[in-house]
């Protein structure tokens, strides 16, 4: 039986989106079961591990993570700046009868941009929109369906410091929002003929 309005966290780098999963599950009563990294990377030193337990597991050695899985029980995951593919078999274990219960912080309109440095590579294409989206995780490289997206503008004399910081703004406010949507199990699949969709109630 997995943990109701519980999770684990995965990243690979600063830590700012973790860190904001971490604060609204404190708020909200959720529980945080793990941050999980794939590397010595400086959101190790900014979580608490008296709060939230950390892991380090490879990216690769999915049989330890899964032994972790099946011992934490956390219900969903959330990808915060986690820069691996996670293997078929952890994919399983959150699977829902509609979806996959991981959500991805992406830094760009995806479908534009998968992959690696988002912003980096919108910002030397020169692009004049761009934005964050959150997306349920699936077994492509950023092609689950999205939850959330929010675009921001690139001023002319906007430095790509300027245009990241414009980005990570919306990912602090996006991220959080789907967080709580998923941990109420309030996101929802709607299917139509032609579409399927993420939707959910307004609370
Ligand atoms: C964010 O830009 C996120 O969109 C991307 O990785 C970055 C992580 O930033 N997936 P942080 O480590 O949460 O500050």
């Amino acid at each position: 039986m997995l943990d109701s309005k519980s999770f684990v966290v995965f990243a690979s780098g600063e830590g700012s989106n973790a860190l904001n999963l971490f604060k609204a599950a404190k708020e909200r009563g959720y529980h945080a079961k793990a941050l999980i990294v794939d590397r010595e990377a400086p959101v190790i030193q900014r979580v608490d591990p008296h709060e939230v337990p950390i892991y380090r597991i490879r990216s690769g050695n999915e049989i330890e993570l899964l032994n972790l899985l099946s011992e934490l029980k956390p219900k969903w995951a959330f990808l915060a700046g986690y820069k691996k593919i996670l293997g078929a078999a952890t994919l399983d274990f959150f699977k829902s009868a509609d979806f996959i219960r991981i959500l991805n912080i992406h830094p760009s309109l995806l479908p534009a941009y998968p992959g690696l440095n988002g912003y980096e590579r919108a910002y030397k294409d020169g692009v004049r929109v761009s934005g964050v989206t959150v997306h349920f995780v699936d077994s492509g490289l950023d092609t689950g369906l999205s939850v959330m997206q929010k675009t921001f503008s690139r001023e002319k004399k906007d430095s790509l410091a300027e245009f990241i910081a414009k980005g990570k703004k919306i990912e602090h406010e996006l991220f959080p929002k789907a967080f709580v949507l998923a941990m109420e199990d309030k996101l929802k699949i709607i299917k139509k003929e032609n579409s399927h969709f993420v939707d959910w109630e307004e609370s």
